[in-house]
């Protein structure tokens, strides 16, 4: 089968983008990155796609409306001819017109096992609430931010009296095992979207689970 190809949307640090170059590399993902395009010209995931010889792009979104911004944004997209588009630490909310013309192509990662926890500092949600089980999740994007069908969860235990770093950091470490493993099981066909659904084949495996500490 041909491997995909990504273009990854950034704002941040590019730590998920990172994990997701090295599960590449390391044969781990029938995938490319083939292009990062970020909204913040101080993003570090910026220097994390050049070092690995990545296009890396800019496109602001001052001064523009949304509907500006977002034509420019799809265009840089779609002259990389990507298979999915992934958010990965992209701080911005994204218009219908925009979602719906990579319907079924769009997926984001959420540090927290949705739906509890949507929107803003998920980690610190969770870590507030202490719960005893935190972790992060892969779906694709539809109107309702941070709604859309889930592809995979990854969960671990929180140990007592867990600090939030503690939790963030531990979130963080899943997450970077599952961006990889969720686009390896579209790039092989286990999962996918159909019809507003994941369908996913029987066995695949859509959930990881880590041992308590
Ligand atoms: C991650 O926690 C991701 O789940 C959230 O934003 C953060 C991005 O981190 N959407 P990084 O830029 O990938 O390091």
């Amino acid at each position: 089968m041909a491997r995909l190809r990504l273009v990854i949307l950034v704002s941040g640090r590019g730590s998920n983008l990172d994990a997701l170059l090295a599960a590449s590399r390391a044969g781990r993902m029938d995938a490319d990155v083939v292009r990062v395009l970020s909204n913040k010209a101080d993003a570090a995931a910026l220097d994390v796609a050049r070092v690995a010889g990545v296009e890396a792009l800019v496109l602001p979104s001052a001064g523009l409306s949304r509907d500006e911004h977002e034509r420019l944004l799809a265009e840089a997209i779609d002259a990389a001819r990507p298979d999915l588009v992934c958010l990965a630490g992209y701080m911005r909310i994204l218009g219908g017109a925009f979602i719906r013309r990579y319907q079924g192509r769009l997926l984001n990662i959420h540090p927290s096992l949705l739906p509890a926890f949507p929107g803003l500092d998920a980690q610190g949600q969770a870590a507030r609430a202490n719960v005893r089980i935190a972790g992060c999740t892969t779906h694709f994007v539809t109107e309702d931010v941070d709604a859309g069908p889930i592809v995979m969860q990854a969960a671990t235990a929180i140990p007592p009296g867990a600090d939030p770093e503690t939790v963030r950091s531990r979130i963080l470490a899943l997450e970077h095992e599952l961006y990889p493993a969720t686009i390896q099981l579209i790039a092989s066909g286990e999962a996918r979207w159909h019809d507003g659904r994941v369908v996913a084949k029987p066995g695949a495996r859509l959930a990881l689970v880590e041992a308590s500490p």
